[in-house]
């Protein structure tokens, strides 16, 4: 299978009628790209998993670009739950929800539950909206590989298994949506991103965060490796150690890459002169939005990753959630 990148403009057409006809597309939202398909099309949610070499029991989350569709795809949704929708919707959140008999099987991996995301991305929004029906997606990397950010991220990884990309530039916000479960007594976030555990707390009073290790997995993916480069990579605690560790890896005949902001590579700069580095921006938005590019380009001109650590509060924490699985937890 030949694999294209078209602008929205020349392939919308045709990535509608590949839609219709129960196939997959790739499409750009505001967090990574997708891997869409029809979601009451069984068949064509079959293809998903097959394109990713995605376990079957890991549900996908379906994609609205109408807010109505909330309520022929949920049923029992609580007012708090309304609250985090009108909030945060259009945006990058997934709210799960107890699901209708609308939604198969094939989507939920038998849960009763559904994940929802309505895109804010214009792209997004105006394809599934083209497609009149609501799109089952997982973000659009083979399984276990590193989310996709550009369509040219897509490409690399997906060649040959998908027919069609649809461009829609670097992604804004950089990883995935926030997943909020909304059908427990307490609401429970559980994978952390741009919309907050605050700015969620604000709305509801009171939220379980999501704390890196789960007991019960609510959400299966949460026990895959994730995000992982295709080389090793660690966290450093501190300038001091990232600077040591780099200095090692050279002595060892490594080629090591450090991914830090900016103030923290001035610093590094200060104990080791001169060493490779990619720039992760000035603030914790800039790193949120360029670590998986960074993670991409690093794999392909490096062959060991040492990664600033960005703390534990507000999008800093999101961060270090996708390094943590990325680095399998190892810290220097
Ligand atoms: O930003 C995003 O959410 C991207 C873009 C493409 O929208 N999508 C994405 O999908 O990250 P995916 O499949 O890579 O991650 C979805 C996660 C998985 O860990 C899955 O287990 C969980 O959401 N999930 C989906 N439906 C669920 C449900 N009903 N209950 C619990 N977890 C669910
Ligand atoms: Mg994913």
């Amino acid at each position: 299978m030949q694999t294209r990148i078209e602008t929205l403009q020349n392939g919308l057409g045709e990535a509608v009628e590949l839609i219709k006809k129960g196939e997959v597309v790739v499409f750009p939202t505001e967090t990574v790209y997708g891997l869409g398909a029809n979601a009451f099309d069984p068949n064509a949610v079959r293809k998903i998993f097959a394109a990713k070499g995605r376990p079957a029991d890991n549900p996908l989350i379906v994609h609205i670009a109408d807010i109505s569709w909330i309520d022929r795809l949920a049923v029992d949704v609580s007012r708090s739950a309304r609250e985090v929708i009108k909030t945060f919707m259009p945006g990058p959140i997934t709210v799960i929800l107890k699901r209708s008999n609308l939604v198969p099987d094939e989507v939920t991996a038998g849960l009763d539950s559904v994940g929802i995301r309505f895109p804010i991305h214009k792209a997004a929004r105006e394809f599934i909206s083209a497609c009149g029906v609501p799109l089952a997606a997982p973000s659009a990397n083979t399984s276990t590989k590193i989310s996709p950010t550009s369509a040219e991220h897509v490409f690399e990884d997906m060649q040959g298994k998908v027919k069609l990309i649809l461009q829609g530039g670097d992604c804004e916000v950089g990883i995935e949506s926030t997943i909020i479960d909304m059908t427990s007594d307490t609401p429970t976030i559980l994978r952390p991103g741009a919309i907050t555990v605050d700015m969620l707390a604000q709305v509801l009073g009171k939220v379980k965060t999501f704390d890196g290790r789960i007991v019960v997995a609510k959400a299966p993916g949460m026990k895959y490796r994730h995000y992982a480069p295709s080389c090793d990579m660690v966290v450093a605690d501190s300038q001091e150690s990232a600077a040591a560790e780099y200095a090692g890896k050279v002595a060892d005949g490594k080629k090591p890459v450090i991914l830090a902001k900016q103030d923290y590579i001035d610093g590094i700069r200060k104990l080791l002169g001169k060493f490779d580095f990619i720039d992760l921006g000035q603030s914790d938005n800039d790193a949120m939005r360029l670590i998986y590019k960074a993670m991409h380009e690093a794999q392909q001109s490096f062959d060991y990753i040492i990664c600033q650590d960005f703390g534990g509060d507000g999008v800093g924490a999101s961060i270090m959630n996708r390094i943590n699985k990325a680095s399998g937890g190892k810290r220097v």
